[in-house]
């Protein structure tokens, strides 16, 4: 009896002395403008979104900088600063320990999570992987196969007056997808009766809960009850047992059989690594980075192109130049898929304006300063914010707002654009590993779906508000009556 009460008086010290040391460090209360807006939510008045009202806030920056000092958070959307921390600085600008405390139990000692030896060491064995021509060419036939036998089949049972929401079939693509690429293994999620998986389940509510963590006030709230094992700290352990139930069954399964041969990553990582904590780790940042991106992009788009009929036509009129008169059920090749720039183009435009990780942050290791001015202490929380920098004039141009495919083409050729001012994908060392792997995969759904279907989004004068989290989701979703499009 006498041992949870000695351990609750120290949880409650540590509680106060944690808070105390918390509040030297950052400006719990600031008389400026920003921290006075923050802090009252004053914004919500004129903005739907955190993210537009900082788009906003960095217009009117000389520098493209701004600095909420209640939460210790220097954030900049200029392009100068992002190559400094993503690039020339790299080593001062790492995640963080407060990174990999946030998602360290659910991602362990993953890729995603962790800086250092450890890092590079995963970052050389997956860039290896994921730069062969046989672990392309398996991510496309199962992005094929998923298109052809459970989206295609499932939005044709669909084909009446129906409302469906495309953003929730988009995350159930994803994942089904994602994972036959990480684990070899499908929780068929898309099946036609949208079953519900129970990976799918734990996985998803491990990774809101950790992103809670980085909402709470105070990163002690959730530490507080993570050690006393209650509330959502209570429910995020038990999710991150399932998924860690699950991942190692699927291991074991594989140790037990021939993966010698096998094209998924897992397979891949086994014929290197004997460490199946490890494997796990590793698997779930994949899982993670490759999810709900692919799903938030394909959202958006679709959203956007409901707005833009003429960019639909343009993708169809592309498609038919690139594929001939074939039809509209037929799914293009890879070798069609590459040749076609518009399409590229428009995708780009659209994470531009909608980028799936809206902002992403460092911490920086030493104090610094930014190539803009701006001064950095030791311990800062740097974030880069690719949302607003895709609405910034003096980045975009005049027309930074619209979405226009063509700014991205020359001469017909889609032309790619420096990293460090359309930071979607990050850039420098720490740059996307599924880039294109996800271009790839998106444009094969858009170009699949933009050539059978016509989509008419249910309430479509609404701009996208977003829920708080790591991707960027669309609340209430993408509601959508689908039909059969008649063939011209
Ligand atoms: C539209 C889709 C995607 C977008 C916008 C995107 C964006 C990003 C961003 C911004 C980061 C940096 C995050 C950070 O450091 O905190 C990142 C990292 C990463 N992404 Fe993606 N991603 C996408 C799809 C994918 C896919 C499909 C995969 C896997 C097949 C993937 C694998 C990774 C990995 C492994 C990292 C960590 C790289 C490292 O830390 O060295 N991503 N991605």
């Amino acid at each position: 009896m006498a041992t949870p009460i000695i351990f609750l008086i120290l949880a409650i010290f540590v509680l106060i002395l944690s808070a105390l040391l918390f509040l030297c460090k950052i400006k719990p209360c600031c008389e400026c403008e920003i921290c006075k807006g923050y802090l009252s939510t004053s914004w919500t008045l004129e903005f739907k979104n955190l993210c537009d009202w900082y788009s906003h806030l960095f217009k009117k920056s000389p520098t493209g900088t701004i600095h909420v000092h209640v939460l210790g958070n220097v954030i900049t959307a200029n392009p100068k600063n992002v190559e400094y921390m993503l690039k020339t600085k790299f080593e001062n600008f790492p995640k963080g320990r407060q990174f990999a405390t946030i998602l360290g139990d659910l991602l362990g000692r993953g890729i995603f999570a962790v800086d250092g030896e450890l890092w590079k060491l995963q970052r050389k064995m997956a860039s290896l992987e994921l730069g062969s021509v046989s672990i392309r060419s398996y991510a496309f036939d199962t992005v094929g196969g998923e298109i052809r036998n459970r989206l295609i089949p499932l939005l044709e049972s669909n084909n009446n007056d129906t409302v469906l929401d495309l953003q929730d079939v988009f995350r159930r693509f994803s994942f089904d997808s994602i994972c036959k690429f990480s684990f070899g293994m499908d929780p068929g999620c898309l099946k036609l009766s949208l079953p519900v998986s129970d990976f799918q389940v734990a996985f998803d509510l491990a990774s809101k809960l950790s992103a809670e963590r980085a909402m709470t006030a105070s990163p002690l709230v959730w530490k507080i009850k993570r050690a006393l094992n209650i509330g959502s700290e209570k429910k995020l352990k038990e999710v991150i047992k399932m998924v860690d139930i699950l991942s190692e069954e699927m291991i074991s399964h594989k140790r037990k059989n021939d993966f010698s041969s096998q094209n998924d990553l897992l397979s891949r990582f086994m014929r290197n690594i004997n460490d199946d904590k490890l494997l796990r780790d590793i698997v779930i940042s994949f899982l993670l980075a490759g999810r709900d991106t692919v799903a938030s992009a394909l959202t958006t788009f679709f959203w956007l192109l409901s707005q833009h009929p003429e960019v639909k036509d343009e993708i169809r009129a592309e498609s038919t130049r690139v594929m001939g008169k074939t039809e509209k059920e037929k799914l293009a090749s890879f070798e069609e898929i590459r040749k076609m720039h518009y399409l590229t183009a428009a995708l780009h435009e659209s994470i531009r304006l909608f980028p799936p990780v809206q902002f992403d942050s460092k911490f920086c290791q030493e104090d610094d300063t930014l190539p803009d001015g701006t001064f950095v202490a030791k311990g800062t929380r740097v974030t880069y914010h690719p949302y607003a920098m895709g609405r910034m004039e003096s980045i975009w141009g005049q027309d930074c707002l619209e979405f226009r495919p063509e700014r991205w083409l020359q001469d017909g050729v889609f032309k790619p654009q420096c990293p460090f001012k359309y930071p979607v994908f990050q850039g420098g060392l720490r740059v996307c590993l599924g880039k294109d792997l996800a271009i790839v995969e998106m444009k094969s759904v858009a170009l699949a779906l933009i050539r059978q279907f016509d989509f008419q989004v249910v309430a479509k004068e609404q701009t996208p508000r977003f829920m708080p989290g790591l991707t960027a989701t669309v609340r209430g979703g993408l509601p959508v009556v689908v039909q059969e499009r008649q063939q011209q």
